[in-house]
């Protein structure tokens, strides 16, 4: 349809206006139908919103007493007070008071077990409740229905209280209620990787919480509120600086900053940790060497660690990176990392600190002439040899594959190779390699998986959850560690789906047993309410999204095939060959795979229980998911699937990219029943992600069509209809250039506008047949400038835009390709089109191509 006699500006304004118009008509009809009565949300309050429960949900839980009885005096128990009457209050409504005797009529009671004993003489807990664990019960108190929430320590009534409040939120049945509940897990603790400038390592929303100047900020209330949700899922310790860390966290004068900090967390029972460099002595205080066996260095670490527990008496411990991607390390010294540990652990034990030692060790220096190189080989060949010499206020944390948090790994043979020694698993909440929080990727069924692993060691069922806890092996501390790298955007994550990993991460430290299903529910329940549409809807997408992330990334095990030389995000095939770093994939003309079998490879396999080895060291018997991980294969290679690889690559790049697609309709049949500004907020980014997918899945399948020379059988690779390469239009002004790397544009090439012109055009006419069609304008958007688009049909303008994103890209190339979708135009054969850019600075307004998709009905 034309808007003939209109002038530009406002046929534009009209397209905005229109589709502005459509989606008010559409706030109207479902506010009309009673589902779209829905607050506007930030996310801030993530999974503990606390909104008001529907008239018949509220009715099941009048008999609640309105009273709240705390015995016994800490600030965890305060806390937990506050929390029971705010949540309790805004999911049902009305007043609900704090009372100091049991005659004033039914209440709940909370406290400790102790504490709650002194008024309940007769009281029958449940035998095996201890540490953290909490018991919430129904109880007959003096003729009264009264609940008590009690626990041994004052964090575990804090935490039966959260647990009370989401079974409310959630509309569970309280009939009979006897909810008794014991962590499995120790160790239940976040890594932040904060810099003291304020920026986050691997972080992708906003800056810190804790740190801004070199100092840490006067205000902490963030940093609170962050230990409320963590407390809230159970974990009770958070490291909140860099892994590659800053010795001037350890420095006197700083040592009341970082107190702040614990004292922010405090209220909520989360410790505060920190990560050490182990050059410290050298660096901080001056010393000739940093040697773990040199007495000096000995003596300066106890009275460092002895200076901190002054500030911060429940300080929980110290994280270590050393020898590791340039880090200092007892190696320099040719010490082992078990002298390293225990020098630190020696001076944290008195106090009752831990010491966090990663064995994320490796070289990143490796030959990779060398097929016998194994970068995945480190971890386990540095620190099996060591068990038993470290001591027992040590904890390995291990990541959980070999590697480095791919989109999919084998679990890490350490995990099953340390029995005299404490171990914690490292999981990656911040999704680093999984789509920087643009792309949905909900990673709690690959955590499932990873926990669930039997490792079968001796021949018996060793899950790698059981050897966390210490249950097997008998280890004092144990569990699980997640870098969450949450910043000051009011979604935490910034994707407020995101949110369902930190969520996750924290149940499971808590549970493992519990299925991602589980989980999951609970998790979509708090966060957007009860509807059964609604729940099932996001549970579904939530459930698919790691398995569509994987199909269009990186397919059977052979890693993201991102750029892991730069950002870590788009697509980088190549990125990974010919270097030291050691995240090899060995595609070549013939195949693809790294060989890590006994027989013909590296060996790594052998690194894992006789039961566990046979299966992997097969070609046969490794599963497809894993197969490139462990062997090197021709393309040709059949599947158990009955797929070729090279087929199996095309297909799942084309079937994940189109699930990508599917997860914006999906969402889009929740309008009205999500708040808007959440509504929108995820339908930006998953539209976006469906776009970026898109650049996934050409640049891989092309990439992998030139190396191998194989055709798709379908036909698809390297063949668009509906697309118009920007390079083939009419230029005025703009200029084509080359992509590098070639795969991460169509054709390998774009078009861009010098910097020293005002504007330039690209034109072109329509060659498909009449009908309403969806534009996709493929552009690039860099970080370093705001370049401005239109487009015209012949001369109406259809759409404006800025190309006003923060890509982790200040060059074309795939982390800055993104799409600008016109929807539904009415096209006819011959149509003038034009894209009109004009740059800003280093951001030259670069273009890819044009396509067109016919428009849904
Ligand atoms: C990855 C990540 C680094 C990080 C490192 C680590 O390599 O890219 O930013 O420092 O892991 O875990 O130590």
């Amino acid at each position: 349809m034309r808007i003939s006699g209109l002038s530009l500006c406002w046929a534009g304004s009209w397209n905005l206006f229109w589709r502005r118009l459509q989606a008010f008509a559409i706030t109207l009809f479902l506010l009309a139908t009673g589902i779209g009565s829905v607050q506007a949300e930030t996310g801030q309050a993530a999974w503990l919103r606390y909104v008001p429960l529907d008239p018949a949900t509220r009715a099941k839980y009048s008999s609640i007493p309105r009273l709240v009885m705390r015995v016994g005096d800490s600030p965890v128990l305060a806390s937990a007070e506050q929390e029971l009457t705010r949540g309790l209050r805004g999911l049902l409504g009305g007043e609900f008071r704090t009372s100091t005797s049991l005659n004033d009529g039914p209440v709940i009671l909370m406290g400790t077990l102790d504490s709650v004993g002194t008024v309940i003489k007769d009281m029958f807990s449940p035998l095996n409740l201890a540490g953290d664990g909490y018991w919430i019960a129904d109880a007959n108190m003096g003729g009264s229905a009264c609940i008590i929430i009690t626990s041994p320590n004052d964090h575990g009534v804090l935490y039966g209280v959260f647990a009370f409040l989401s079974k409310i939120a959630r509309a569970e049945n309280l009939q009979s209620l006897s909810e008794f509940q014991v962590p499995a897990n120790t160790i239940r603790m976040v890594d932040q990787w904060d810099n003291l400038d304020g920026t986050i390592e691997r972080g992708y929303a906003g800056p810190s919480l804790f740190f801004e100047n070199g100092r840490v900020r006067e205000d902490l209330s963030r940093a609170a509120e962050y230990a409320r949700l963590l407390a809230s899922v159970g974990i009770n310790t958070c490291a909140i600086n860099n892994v590659n860390a800053n010795p001037r966290l350890l420095e006197k004068d700083f040592l009341p900053q970082v107190r702040r900090v614990a004292e922010a967390f405090r209220p909520w029972g989360v410790r505060l940790a920190l990560s050490v460099d182990l050059s410290s002595p050298q660096k901080i205080a001056g010393l000739p060497t940093f040697d773990p066996l040199d007495p000096r260095v000995a003596a300066w670490w106890q009275h460092t660690v002895d200076a901190l527990y002054a500030e911060i008496p429940d300080f929980a411990g110290f994280v270590v990176k050393a020898d590791s991607e340039g880090r200092a390390g007892p190696a320099s010294y040719g010490r082992t990392p078990a002298d390293a540990a225990n020098v630190i652990a020696r001076a944290l034990k008195p106090h009752g600190g831990l010491l966090f030692y990663r064995s994320f060790v490796y070289d990143h220096h490796l030959d990779w002439r060398n097929p016998k190189n194994d970068r995945a080989r480190a971890a386990y060949d540095i620190f099996h040899p060591l068990d038993g010499q470290f001591a027992d206020n040590v904890v390995i944390q291990i990541k959980h594959g070999p590697i480095d948090f791919q989109v999919r790994e084998p679990v890490s043979p350490l995990i099953g190779g340390l029995q005299k020694t404490n171990e914690a698993i490292e999981l990656q909440i911040t999704q680093e390699y999984t789509g920087q929080q643009r792309h949905l990727c909900y990673l709690l069924p690959m955590w499932k998986q990873v926990l669930d692993f039997d490792m079968r060691n001796a021949g018996q069922s060793t899950p790698v959850r059981e050897l966390l806890s210490g249950k097997i092996y008998q280890r004092p501390y144990g569990g699980l560690v997640g870098v969450s790298n949450v910043g000051m955007d009011p979604n935490w994550l910034a994707h407020p789906l995101a949110m369902a990993n930190l969520y996750g991460f924290g149940r499971l430290a808590w549970d493992p047993t519990l299925s991602a299903q589980a989980i999951t529910e609970e998790w979509t329940r708090l966060t957007f309410g009860n509807h059964a549409t609604t729940v099932d809807t996001i549970d579904a997408m939530l459930l698919s999204s790691w398995n569509i992330y994987e199909s269009y990334t990186g397919p059977l095990g052979a890693g993201t095939l991102a750029d892991i030389l730069g950002s870590h995000y788009g697509p980088g095939p190549e990125s990974s060959e010919r270097n030291g770093w050691g995240q090899w994939h060995r595609a070549d003309n013939g195949g693809i795979g790294m060989d890590r079998s006994v027989a013909t490879g590296t060996g790594y396999v052998a690194q894992y229980s006789p039961a566990v080895a046979k299966h992997y060291e097969s070609v046969e018997t490794t599963p497809d998911e894993l197969l490139l991980f462990f062997h090197h294969v021709p393309y040709t290679y059949k599947l158990h699937s009955g797929k070729t690889v090279i087929q199996h690559i095309y297909d799942s790049h084309y079937d994940g990219a189109s699930r990508a697609a599917a997860l914006v309709t999906q969402w889009q049949s929740l309008q009205g029943r999500v708040d808007q500004a959440r509504y929108e907020d995820v339908l930006r980014r998953l539209e976006y992600q469906a776009g970026h997918a898109i650049v996934w899945r050409d640049a891989i399948c092309n990439w992998f069509a030139r190396i191998s020379g194989i055709p798709d059988e379908q036909g698809r690779v390297g063949h668009y209809p509906g697309r118009v390469e920007a390079e083939d239009m009419e230029l005025h002004g703009y200029v084509v250039f080359d992509v590098t790397p070639w795969e991460a544009a169509s054709g390998g090439k774009g078009v861009e506008c010098p910097s020293t012109s005002e504007s330039c055009m690209a034109s072109f006419h329509f060659t498909g047949t009449p009908g309403r069609y969806d534009i996709d304008v493929r552009y690039f958007d860099q970080s370093n400038g705001v370049s401005q688009f239109r487009a015209y049909l012949g001369d109406q303008l259809i759409a404006e835009w800025s190309a006003d994103d923060h890509l982790p890209a200040t060059v074309p190339n795939a982390d800055s390709s993104t799409r600008y979708r016109i929807p539904g135009m009415a096209l006819e054969t011959g149509d003038a089109l034009r894209i009109e850019g004009r740059p800003d600075g280093p951001e030259r307004a670069a273009l890819d191509y044009v396509e067109f998709t016919a428009a849904n009905p």
